[in-house]
């Protein structure tokens, strides 16, 4: 045996195992239908909020909730995986139409799609690439804005509230704190000398496994917003634990890993399957297909 052959640490996941969903409202279900499953290509969860007052859009392992309201637009962009950036810049192209005098716009930009949804949400898309692991549909990470200087305080929240290992460093694109979430995922707060936008109420959702702890340190500083379930509680506002200034406000829906919804499998379509080209077999999404 060779002692020390692998960097262990590479592989630790710290205590926010998933991102689960971003959540945010939308006026008008039909045009979220025309950008998010038609445009997108992702897929309407068949089994759980099938109305009209709310949807869940499956996206991989992921999804993101629109209930029926008041837009909400989530500051900052969320990073999502798809197959083939190709299939999605025509599936767009094809819902420019219906989605006009909306913000419904895309941009190639290098190897990245750049989606606005139809009412200001930011996407960035990437292909599925080695800095996402296995991930070849999905939500790998959201990122925020954070006033300069910020980034520190944010990662210290996580570390030591959190349970959740953070570094704080530029990545070319500047100074950004990056939160370890599960194997792949990352939440990612980056300065920004912009000004902030108001807080909306959107909320992102994610598991832990120490589900107690952050819980009691979050409420002897009475940042525990509300306690939903059992299995689930919310925080609204990330502090830095060293002085307590607010430095940014964001929803947090955590659940339990005993949460009955907790690796519940999702149904994902192949977004190709047409039926004037119906292949037979070939409806379901299947990583690494074609
Ligand atoms: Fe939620």
């Amino acid at each position: 045996m060779t002692p020390n052959r692998y960097d262990r640490r590479r592989q630790d996941v710290g205590n926010i195992v998933a991102l689960e969903h971003v959540n945010v409202w939308v006026p008008d279900q039909r045009l979220a239908t025309i950008f998010w499953i038609m445009g997108m290509g992702f897929t309407r969860d068949p089994y759980l909020m099938v109305g009209i007052e709310n949807m869940w859009v499956n996206i991989g392992q992921q999804q993101f909730h629109l209930p029926t309201g008041t837009p909400q637009v989530l500051r900052g962009t969320v990073g999502l995986v798809v197959p083939d950036l190709g299939e999605l810049t025509e599936r767009l192209e094809a819902v420019r139409g219906p989605l006009a005098g909306t913000r419904f716009a895309y941009e190639v930009e290098g190897k990245t799609v750049t989606v606005t949804c139809p009412w200001g949400n930011r996407l960035r898309c990437y292909a599925p690439s080695p800095e996402f692991g296995d991930m070849v549909l999905g939500l790998p990470y959201v990122e925020f804005p954070v006033a300069t200087g910020d980034a520190a305080g944010v990662a210290r929240f996580y570390e030591t509230l959190m349970g959740a290992p953070a570094t704080v460093g530029d990545d070319g694109a500047g100074v950004a704190a990056r939160v370890r979430v599960g194997g792949v995922q990352s939440l990612v707060f980056r300065e920004t000398t912009q000004p902030l936008p108001a807080y909306d109420g959107h909320h992102i959702a994610m598991y832990i496994a120490d589900f107690s702890g952050p819980y009691r340190r979050l409420l002897e500083r009475g940042l525990i917003t509300r306690d939903t379930s059992e299995y689930e509680w919310r925080l609204q506002s990330i502090v830095d634990p060293d002085d307590g200034r607010l430095l940014f406000e964001i929803e947090h829906e955590v659940r339990s890993l005993t949460n009955p919804l907790y690796l519940r499998p999702l149904v994902n379509r192949n977004p190709a399957q047409r039926q004037p080209t119906y292949q037979r077999g070939r409806d379901a999404f299947v990583p690494r297909m074609g």
